[in-house]
């Protein structure tokens, strides 16, 4: 079988990688993929957020499969123009993208199907807003209701800082996505992910993993797409775990209940608070860098697991874990989140590939013209490591990144050291 991805990030690495050792995908196309999937699928140039393209191309190269990694085509509707062409897709339509790309879309089915969450309300008017915060106390959240590329959320410890950022969006930092605002209760505890395989019918948990947002050690410094990884989580507990899953089966049997048909990945952001888990957000994709550290555990045959997800078959598929820890670190372009420059010589990422059990993901690389794999992007490289308990995986990916430089690289220090310390990392 032919089969398209879409993305260019870690995330789509990690999936091509996966996809790849079926003995059902022929070749493997991926738009724009980079310097990590050029090694082992085609790159392709395509607008993957224009549904009538991605389906006419999928439709003129025979594809048996499309698989949607990020979530502006989800939610720009390139799923059903797809389906609509009759070829199966891996990620929701526009309706079920709505999960993610409207905030108080899903606080609306977490409130309406009794989804443990933080309050909220939304506004339209910025007065409205400005007023609300008067009957609220800090620290509290304020958030773009739109897609924002991961920045039109603040956590305001004071009021006045919630003011600043409730004008920012009514002023249109955000364009379109802060024309609604939400202001958000703050939940405190440590955060899980947790992602489901789901055909809107059966869902089916992956491993628990949990990410770093800050930029620097000591969760110091700017949020961002995610600087390191691990999984499974030795600090959620097993009534902790099956509150998430209650939480995300009731969530589809929502979506389910509106009519919504949904057949793809499901991504619970949870924080797990003293009164138990509460749903942060909803992403209705994989997780960067979930993935590179979920699917290297996954022990099933991962075309297999997508063509029945997209076929609403998903209840004929088992799938188990493999009984190792996996750690990933997030090798970054100095600057990022904010400004980076690109194209720095990449050195050692054959060294570090070579190491048994550890795994280099691209994510902004791509191949000069010399040969040489160039920096392309803030977050570079995903350096993930399989070990037989959590200091033996992350001793091992660490080993491996040292074998990594280009300029200005930074990366943090401290992935997993709270969960090595247990849950009293937290309260402090
Ligand atoms: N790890 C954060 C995200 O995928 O949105």
């Amino acid at each position: 079988m032919r089969i398209l991805v879409l993305g260019g990030g870690g995330r789509e690495h990690a999936i091509v990688v996966k996809l790849a050792e079926s003995p059902m995908a022929d070749e493997i196309l991926v738009a724009p993929g980079n310097g990590g999937t050029a090694a082992i699928a085609t790159n392709v140039e395509l607008d993957i957020e224009d549904g009538a393209a991605v389906a006419a191309y999928a439709s003129e190269q025979g594809v048996g499969l499309v698989v949607i990694g990020p979530e502006g085509p989800l939610v720009a509707g390139v799923g059903d123009a797809v389906r609509a062409g009759g070829i199966p897709v891996f990620g929701p339509g526009a309706a079920g993208g709505r999960l993610e790309g409207s905030k108080e879309f899903a606080k609306d089915i977490m409130r309406r199907y009794d989804i443990p969450t933080g309050f909220s309300a939304a506004f339209t008017e910025c007065e409205a807003a400005m007023e609300y915060l008067e009957d609220v106390e800090a620290p509290i959240v304020v958030k773009a209701d739109g897609l924002a590329a991961g920045k039109g959320v603040t956590v305001a410890m004071d009021i006045e800082t919630a003011r600043r950022a409730i004008k920012e969006c009514f002023d249109g930092r955000f364009g379109d996505a802060g024309s609604t605002v939400l202001v958000e209760e703050y939940l405190a505890g440590p955060e899980c992910s947790l992602l489901a395989f789901t055909d809107g019918d059966t869902v089916i948990p992956m491993a628990p993993a949990q990410d770093h947002k800050r930029a620097f050690d000591g969760d110091a410094g700017p949020n961002t797409g995610g600087m390191g990884v691990y999984s499974p989580v030795p600090i959620v507990t097993d009534e902790e775990y099956a509150s998430m899953m209650a939480s995300m089966v009731k969530t589809m049997k929502g979506l389910a209940a509106d009519g919504i048909d949904y057949r793809g990945v499901l991504y619970g952001g949870f924080i797990l608070s003293e009164e138990g888990p509460k749903v942060l957000e909803f992403n209705a994709r994989f997780g960067d860098p979930e993935t590179q550290v979920v699917l290297p555990r996954l022990e099933g045959d991962l075309v297999e697991i997508m063509m029945a997800t997209a076929e609403k078959r998903l209840d004929e598929i088992e799938i188990g874990w493999r009984d190792e820890w996996a750690v990933s670190v997030v090798l970054a372009s100095g600057g990022y989140p904010d400004e980076y420059e690109k194209g720095k010589v990449i050195a050692g990422i054959s060294d570090a590939q070579a190491m048994t059990d550890v795994t280099v993901y691209h994510a902004g690389t791509k191949i000069g013209d010399s040969g040489d794999v160039l920096t392309n992007g803030g977050r570079v490289l995903n350096v993930t490591a399989l070990g037989c308990d959590f200091a033996a995986a992350r001793d091992l990916a660490y080993a491996a990144v040292a074998k990594i430089t280009f300029e200005d690289m930074f990366y943090r220090r401290d992935i997993g050291a709270k969960a090595l310390k247990g849950r009293s990392a937290w309260e402090a």
